[in-house]
């Protein structure tokens, strides 16, 4: 048989991949464990079209010409493995298996080095997009052995988004884990943007006193600069959308859930100690929405300050918060990026900044304009240390300042909680400080516990010790960080 590719796990993603691939002449496998789940969906959406289903591993691994491609769609974690487990004696050495999941990277990390051993390629690959992405192209982000990447670049790269000039959102990222980490970055900035929206928007709502509509405005006017994005599009459709006459954001309960992603990629910030703490914030948000009945009992209790009506003042104060949101971002991108960047040396990758940016360019959730700046500040420097110290990046930070300022010192006066935006000031100040208070930090250490420091008047990485009391001893304490 000649099939070019099978796809295992027909939820929303899977069939959708399949249908988009369909469009693009590849003849594709569909299978699902239940077997009911194939026949509705080659019955209904894959009505008339090139697609077949396979009841078995056996009968669908028959079906696909060599080196076969299986592309699975399955939930990340055990099942990806049980999956996997089930496929290796049916396959032939040189084959590619493709998880297209949100997998937590070690995982694919694991996989790729694992699967490489019993002859089998395997790509960890990130696809990004939702439910419309996977139809009609989404951002595609592979990784992991890199011979398998020539066998599945064409399939991968015509169902991508592409860029206005034609470019596929989809490229080999790097080695084993790569994929995934960057499609985990990602995620972490998604939480990010989401969350600097949510601010704008509170801000907006119990401050600036603003109605839906007029709400909507400002995020449509916003989606036509420097802010232009799919969330800020997104965002501006939701607050004008209404069911039965009503908005129906106003009726959706303040508890926000999550998968997990952002998640990894603060707990991967702390690891690898890279300071992304705009995105750590995020999760920490919605981890303290989904306090709900405790903060309406502490609604109750707790002092608030007294309150003010800022509606005079609205038009300037939307300005400002369109800096505080585009300067916030611009910290956030920066955070990513770093993180990328220590990732990549740890594991030897090799990310291509600037074509990270092209892949999200298009077809994912943070697609925005801005990505282009990036893609930009990246060709003028791929080894930028910091996109805030990029040309463009600084000048437009240091336009924005005083509006972000403005904002936040408001929202600290009368008690707006804006904790993303105030973590991106707060790094944005601590990064262009040339001398942090750890000085002190350091005698401290030094003082209870022998940590000992490096000193301004001597060469970096000679260590001494102080005896502060006159009764702490000459001897200092292993020094490492951690
Ligand atoms: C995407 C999305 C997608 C998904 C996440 C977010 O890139 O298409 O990021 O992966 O929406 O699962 O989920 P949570 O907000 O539930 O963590």
């Amino acid at each position: 048989m000649n099939y070019d590719i099978a796809l295992i796990g027909l939820a929303v993603m899977g069939q959708n991949l399949i249908l988009n691939m369909n469009d693009k002449g590849y003849k594709v496998v569909a299978y699902n464990r239940t077997v009911s789940v194939t026949q509705d969906f080659l019955n209904g959406p894959a009505k008339d079209t090139n697609i077949v289903g396979a009841e078995s591993y056996e009968a669908m691994v028959g079906m696909l010409s060599k080196p076969r491609k299986i592309m699975l769609m399955v939930k990340a974690g055990d099942a990806v493995d049980a999956v996997i487990d089930e496929l290796l004696p049916l396959l032939d050495e040189g084959d590619v298996i493709i998880d297209g999941g949100n997998a937590n990277y070690p995982d694919s990390q694991r996989r790729s080095i694992d699967l490489k051993a019993k002859g089998i390629r395997f790509i960890g690959s990130g696809i990004s997009g939702g439910e419309e992405g996977a139809r009609f192209g989404p951002s595609i982000m592979p990784g992991g052995n890199p011979e398998a990447w020539p066998l599945v670049k064409d399939i991968l790269q015509d169902i991508s988004a592409k860029t206005k000039d034609g470019q596929p959102c989809c490229d080999w990222v790097g080695s084993d884990g790569a994929g995934h980490f960057v499609k985990m970055v990602h995620n972490g900035i998604e939480y990010g943007d989401m969350q600097l929206i949510g601010e704008a928007y509170h801000f907006m709502k119990d401050l600036l006193k603003m109605d839906n509509a007029a709400m909507q405005a400002v995020f449509a006017k916003w989606n036509k600069g420097d802010l232009e994005s799919y969330l800020i599009e997104i965002t501006a459709d939701i607050l004008n959308f209404k069911e039965d006459g009503e908005y129906v954001v106003d009726r959706i309960v303040d508890k926000a859930g999550q998968k997990g992603t952002g998640k990894w990629t603060a707990i991967n910030a702390l690891d690898f100690g890279i300071p992304v703490t705009l995105i750590g914030e995020a999760v920490f948000a919605r981890s303290l929405s989904a306090l709900k009945d405790e903060r309406v009992v502490a609604s109750g209790i707790l002092q608030a300050p007294p309150a003010v009506d800022l509606s005079a003042e609205q038009a300037e104060f939307v300005e400002a918060l369109g800096d505080a949101l585009l300067a916030s971002k611009m910290v956030s991108y920066a955070q990513g990026f770093m993180l990328m960047r220590e990732a990549s040396e740890q594991f030897n990758w090799d990310l291509q900044y600037g074509a990270i940016a092209q892949l999200w360019r298009q077809g994912c959730i943070i697609r925005s304009v801005f990505l282009d700046d990036i893609k930009r500040a990246y060709d003028r420097s791929p080894e930028l240390d910091s996109l805030l110290i990029d040309e463009y990046f600084c000048g437009k930070v240091g336009e924005a300042q005083a509006g972000w300022r403005k904002v936040l010192a408001k929202a600290i006066e009368v008690g707006i909680p804006t904790p993303a935006m105030s973590a991106a000031l707060a790094f944005y100040d601590g990064y262009r400080t040339a001398n942090l208070p750890a000085n002190l930090l350091q005698a401290q250490r030094d003082y209870f516990g022998a940590h000992t420091y490096e000193r301004t008047d001597r060469p970096a990485g000679e260590r001494f010790h102080s005896n502060w009391t006159g009764a702490g001893g000459d001897v200092p304490s292993s020094s490492y960080d951690a």
